[in-house]
C-alpha cells in the first residue's frame, strides 16, 4: 500500500483519514481534524451522516443499479424534489455524474437550442476539466486544457464589468455560462447588480443563462441555490458535489421548454440516475428541510464573518458557507499552520486566499475552534 501506482497528479496534505463523525476526521492513530473543507464542498452533510447512509445502504441491498432503459420510483422522487428545490420555471431534470458533464450536457444543450457558436465565460471562472467545461475555465489553454481547440468560441469578460458584458453577448452568443460566487477563484462573489444585468444581457440578445452551481448549490449559500441568493433565474443550473452528499452525481435542471425540444436519444449516460445516486439525493433535500440547515448556514457564517476576521485573516469575501479568507501571508501557509492545530481549510486559485467549504451541519462551537486556532496561530510569520 505504497500508493505508487497512482498518478501524481494531485497535491496532498500531511493527513490521511480513515473515517470521518458530523465534522470531524479521523486518522489511524486517532488523531481528530475539524474539516472545514469537506473534500472540495461535496460533504454537504458531513460523514456518517445516519439518514444519508442508511438511504444508500437500503438501496443497495434493494437495488444497486439499474440503467435509465427502465423507469425506477427512487428516480423520479430525486428528479421531483430536486425541482421542487430549484428555483421556480426549472422544472426539467436531467441527472449526470459529476459537475463537469453537468456543465458538457448544459453547453451543448444551449449550443443546439440556440443554433449559436459562442460561450460567454468570466475571467477565474472554473468549469471543470472536460472538453467543454475546460474552454471556459479560465486560463485552462495555458496550463491543463489539452486538447488542441476548443469545441465553440469563447469570450471571457472581467468580473462585474457590466459593459464588457454588454458588449461580448451578442446575436453569436448561445450563452453565458457564471458561478454565482466563484469557488476555485477564492469565493469571489459577484456583485447582485451584475448577476442581474447578465439576465438582461441574455435576454436581449436571445441567448441562454446557465447557471454553474456545482460548488454553490445544495443549500452552501444558505439558500436552496446562488440563483435564490441572487434573486436570477437561469435556463439551465447545473449541479453536483454536495448534491449527494459524497455519493457521486450531478444534475442539469432546466426550463420546460428546453426540455420539450429534447428527442429520445438526445442526451444521455449510463450511470446518471443510478439509484444508489437518486437515494442519496432524496436524503441530502430531506435533510436540509428537516434540520432547517439553509437558516442554520446563513447563522454560522455570519459567525465566521464576526469571530474569525484578525491575525493573519485580514478580510472575508463569499456567502453562506463558500468563504474565502483573505490572508497576509500565503494562505498555504496559513492551511498548513491550521492543519497542526487540527483544522483542515483549502486553498484556491488566488494564493491569498483561504477557502471553507465546511459541511452545512457546522454549528457555532466550530467556528469558535477555529478562532481559537487562528488566535493561536497569532500573526507571526508563518515558514
Ligand atoms: C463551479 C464548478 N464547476 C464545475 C466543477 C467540476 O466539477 P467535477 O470535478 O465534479 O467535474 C467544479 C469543481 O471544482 C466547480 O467548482
Amino acid at each position: 500500500m505504497s500508493g505508487a501506482h497512482l498518478n501524481e497528479v494531485y497535491p496532498t496534505l500531511p493527513y490521511k483519514p480513515v473515517s470521518g463523525a458530523g465534522v470531524y476526521l479521523e486518522d489511524a492513530d486517532g488523531r481528530r481534524v475539524l474539516d472545514l473543507y469537506g473534500g472540495h464542498a461535496v460533504a454537504g452533510l458531513g460523514y456518517g451522516h445516519p439518514r444519508l447512509t442508511e438511504a444508500v445502504v437500503n438501496q443497495a441491498q434493494q437495488l444497486m443499479f439499474q440503467s435509465n432503459a427502465v423507469t425506477m420510483r427512487v428516480r423520479d422522487e430525486a428528479a421531483d424534489k430536486l425541482a421542487a428545490f430549484a428555483p421556480d420555471g426549472l422544472e426539467r431534470v436531467f441527472f449526470v455524474n459529476s459537475g463537469a458533464e453537468a456543465n458538457e450536457n448544459a453547453l451543448r444543450l444551449a449550443l443546439q437550442a440556440t443554433g449559436r457558436g459562442k460561450i460567454v465565460a468570466m475571467e477565474h471562472a472554473f468549469h471543470g476539466r472536460t472538453a467543454a467545461a475546460g474552454a471556459i475555465s479560465w486560463n485552462s489553454r495555458d496550463r491543463w486544457y489539452g486538447f488542441p481547440q476548443t469545441p465553440f468560441d469563447v469570450e471571457f469578460v472581467p468580473r462585474n464589468d457590466e459593459a464588457a458584458l454588454a458588449a461580448a453577448v451578442d446575436s453569436d452568443t448561445a450563452a453565458v455560462i457564471i458561478e454565482p460566487v466563484q469557488g476555485v477563484a477564492g469565493a469571489f462573489d459577484f456583485a447582485a447588480s451584475f448577476m442581474q444585468a447578465t439576465r438582461s444581457a441574455c435576454d436581449a440578445a436571445g441567448a441562454l443563462l446557465i447557471l454553474d452551481e456545482v460548488q454553490t448549490g445544495v443549500g452552501r449559500l444558505g439558500k436552496p441555490f446562488g440563483a435564490d441568493f441572487f434573486n436570477v433565474t437561469p435556463d439551465l443550473l447545473t449541479t453536483a458535489k454536495a448534491l449527494g452528499g459524497g455519493f457521486p452525481c450531478g444534475a442539469v435542471i432546466m426550463r420546460a421548454e428546453l426540455a420539450a425540444d429534447l428527442q429520445p436519444g438526445a442526451l444521455g449516460s449510463t450511470f446518471g440516475g443510478g439509484p444508489l445516486a437518486c437515494a442519496a439525493i432524496v436524503a441530502v433535500l430531506d435533510t436540509i428541510a428537516e434540520y432547517d440547515l439553509l437558516a442554520q448556514v446563513t447563522e454560522v457564517s455570519a459567525r465566521i464573518a464576526d469571530t474569525c476576521t484578525f491575525g493573519h485573516v485580514t478580510g472575508i469575501q463569499g456567502a453562506g458557507f463558500l468563504l474565502g479568507l483573505r490572508t497576509a501571508q500565503r494562505a498555504a501557509l496559513v492551511r498548513n499552520a491550521l492543519l497542526e492545530h487540527n483544522i483542515l481549510a483549502g486553498t484556491s486559485s488566488d494564493p491569498y486566499i483561504l477557502r471553507l467549504l465546511p459541511a452545512l451541519i457546522l454549528e457555532s462551537k466550530h467556528v469558535d475552534s477555529l478562532a481559537e486556532a487562528l488566535k493561536e496561530i497569532g500573526d507571526e510569520t508563518l515558514q
